[in-house]
């Protein structure tokens, strides 16, 4: 069988241009440890980038706690679940939040996004590359982890924003699940996210700490 983050980086990241011309990033925002903002920042990140004028999607990628919809105050009616179980198409489950910010939330009812079945697998990439074009960067807000599962989630992806707070025990961590994506050996750019330092100077100072330069961090 196709290694499963191999056939999600193949179907999801296929690098043609639509005819609105535009390229798709896919961007995963992630932690080794919970609970450091990952999902205020995805959907503030968002907001502001759409300020700029950029086209963006936010997917919910946290399965087991899934709450991109909570935080904007939304329910949803549908989710990838819906998607998965091919109830509804990727366009249907698309949802508007605030500032008209495009959203798919997170589903419940299955284990994981890689423990999917390769038939779901193949819809499910099938279905994200119908978006390739229609914006310029989709966030997928990941849940935090410092599993296989998620480090193929991540490598599949081109870029990854790793956040973390200036906690000893969340860099750590942060670094733990680089390195564990790297091992796979794929050419992801990371970037860093300091949240929660108290003063600019604690943030630079946690950015420091955290330093690792794989390819171009
Ligand atoms: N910069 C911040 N200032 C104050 N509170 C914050 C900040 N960032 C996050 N929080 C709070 O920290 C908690 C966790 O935030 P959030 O749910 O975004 O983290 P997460 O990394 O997505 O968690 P999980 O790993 O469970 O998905 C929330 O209560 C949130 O309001
Ligand atoms: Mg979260």
């Amino acid at each position: 069988m196709i290694d499963q983050a191999e056939a999600l980086r193949h179907l999801v990241l296929r690098r043609e241009r639509q005819e609105a011309g535009r390229q798709t990033r896919i961007v995963t925002v992630t932690s080794g440890k919970g609970g450091v903002g990952k999902s205020n920042f995805s959907l503030n990140f968002a907001l502001c980038l759409q300020r700029l004028g950029q086209q963006v999607l936010v997917f919910d990628a946290d399965i087991g706690m899934a709450n991109i919809d909570v935080l904007m105050g939304q329910s949803s009616r549908y989710s990838l679940y819906h998607l998965l179980k091919r109830e509804k198409t990727i366009w249907d489950i698309i949802q508007t939040g605030p500032e008209n910010l495009h959203y798919v939330a997170g589903g419940s009812g299955f284990a994981d996004l890689l423990d999917l079945t390769p038939d779901e697998l193949d819809h499910f990439t099938e279905q994200i590359g119908k978006l390739q074009g229609r914006y310029d960067i989709i966030l997928f807000d990941t849940g935090a982890g410092l599993s296989k599962e998620a480090a193929r989630l991540i490598a599949a992806a081109e870029e990854a924003i790793v956040v973390t707070t200036p906690e000893p025990t969340s860099i750590t961590d942060a670094y733990a699940l680089v390195k564990m994506v790297l091992a796979l050996e794929v050419d992801v750019r990371f970037r860093l996210v300091v949240n929660r330092a108290e003063s600019f100077a604690e943030g630079r100072t946690t950015a420091e700490k955290s330093i690792w330069r794989p390819n171009g961090f």
